[in-house]
């Protein structure tokens, strides 16, 4: 803020209480004054007004306002260009396109625009964070994740850290939803060794099932959506070949989804015959699968949460399939 400005907003705010603290003692009436109850000479309907001083408290309560306005002052930045005695306060002046401040923005971890802010108190109470918590992901990081996986209180940590980057997708007990794969049910789509895991959340996956409508046709896709279905003994709508969709299979599907239509992890292609489905299992679903593809994308963590938050996450998700963590479900 310029010079000019700074004691434009410093002698207008000490002004105006200045002359509030001259108003209210400049008006006070004394005690000697209360002895004589004078009257205003005020009289309506025969009742008249006393010109009484203040009451004690209420006349405290001004006082009061006033002590605490120039403490805050004094404290918190905001008098022009006055700093504060609290720390972690500074301005902003990289454009210094308003007098006032304004519009702080932080994009890219840059500062726009000016204006007074504790932004920084944040980057310090990061920076603490990592202070303490920074070892115990080290030390995480450095054992074998099957190993972490036992840890009651790397759980924890991962278990929290799952909450808030996995759980929007994955869901807060982690069994999915409609296009986001159940962790807990020991069924991989890239496989579920440790490591693979935390190679899957590292660097993320997107999955690459073609689109199938150009080159097999409505019919086509009837016959193969058919054979896909029976795998899991679903009954099919009349007028399906199945022998028709299997001959389909074989040459069009096999080579991802494995001749036994079991999958292949290399690929992300599920296995088509587990009764686990990621996008439906209804004749139209599967329809709909093979008509235009599916590409489901997994999110690259490894610059956004680091190997060391990954680490504890790949154990928290290793975990939650582990036979010895939960007892089979019925
Ligand atoms: C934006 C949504 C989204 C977020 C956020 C997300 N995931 Fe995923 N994740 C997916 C999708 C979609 C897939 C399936 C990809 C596919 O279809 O091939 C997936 C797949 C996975 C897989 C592989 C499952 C398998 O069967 O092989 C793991 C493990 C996983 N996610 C863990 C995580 C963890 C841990 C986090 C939190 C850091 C996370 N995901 C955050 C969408 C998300
Ligand atoms: C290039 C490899 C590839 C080929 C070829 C391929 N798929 Fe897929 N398929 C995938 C992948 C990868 C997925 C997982 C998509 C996802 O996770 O988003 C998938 C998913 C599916 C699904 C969804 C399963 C579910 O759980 O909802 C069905 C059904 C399917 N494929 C059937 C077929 C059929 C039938 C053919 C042949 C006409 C075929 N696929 C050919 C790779 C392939």
């Amino acid at each position: 803020m310029s010079t000019f400005w700074s004691w434009y907003v410093t002698i207008l705010s000490l002004g105006t209480i200045f002359a509030l603290t001259w108003l209210i003692f400049g008006t006070r009436k004394g005690e000697q004054k209360k002895a004589a109850d004078t009257t205003t000479g005020h009289v309506f309907d025969g009742i008249e007004e006393y010109d009484n001083p203040l009451p004690q408290w209420w006349f405290m309560l001004f006082v009061g306002t006033i002590i605490f306005a120039l403490g805050y002052l004094v404290l918190y930045p905001g008098l022009g260009n006055w700093k504060g005695l609290l720390p972690g306060y500074e301005y902003l002046d990289n454009e210094a396109k308003t007098p006032f401040a304004s519009n702080i923005q932080i994009s890219d971890g840059e500062m726009r625009n000016s204006g007074w802010t504790g932004v920084r108190e944040w980057e310090k109470e990061m920076a603490r964070a990592e202070a303490q918590y920074g070892p115990l992901f080290a030390k995480y990081a450095a054992m074998p994740i099957e190993q972490v996986a036992q840890d009651e209180q790397a759980l924890k940590m991962g278990g929290r850290l799952f909450a808030s980057n996995c759980s929007v997708c994955h869901g807060s007990d982690a069994k999915g939803a409609y296009g986001f794969p159940n962790l807990t049910d020991n069924d991989w789509l890239y496989g579920g060794e440790a490591d693979t895991i935390k190679t899957t959340i590292m660097n993320g996956r997107i999955a690459a099932m073609p689109a199938w409508k150009a080159s097999l046709g409505e019919t086509g896709i009837k016959h193969v959506a058919g054979y896909v279905r029976s795998l899991s003994g679903l009954k099919n709508p009349d007028g399906v070949d199945v022998a028709a969709g299997e001959a389909i299979f074989k040459t069009s599907c096999a080579v991802c989804h494995g001749p036994d239509a079991k999958g292949q992890q290399m690929m992300g292609a599920p296995n088509l015959t587990d009764h686990t489905w990621l996008y439906g299992s209804s004749f139209a679903q599967v329809q709909q699968t093979l008509r235009y593809g599916r590409n489901g994308q997994m999110p690259a963590q490894a610059d956004f949460l680091g190997n060391d938050k990954v680490h504890l996450l790949a154990a928290y998700v290793y975990s939650l399939s582990q036979p010895t963590e939960k007892p089979a479900q019925p």
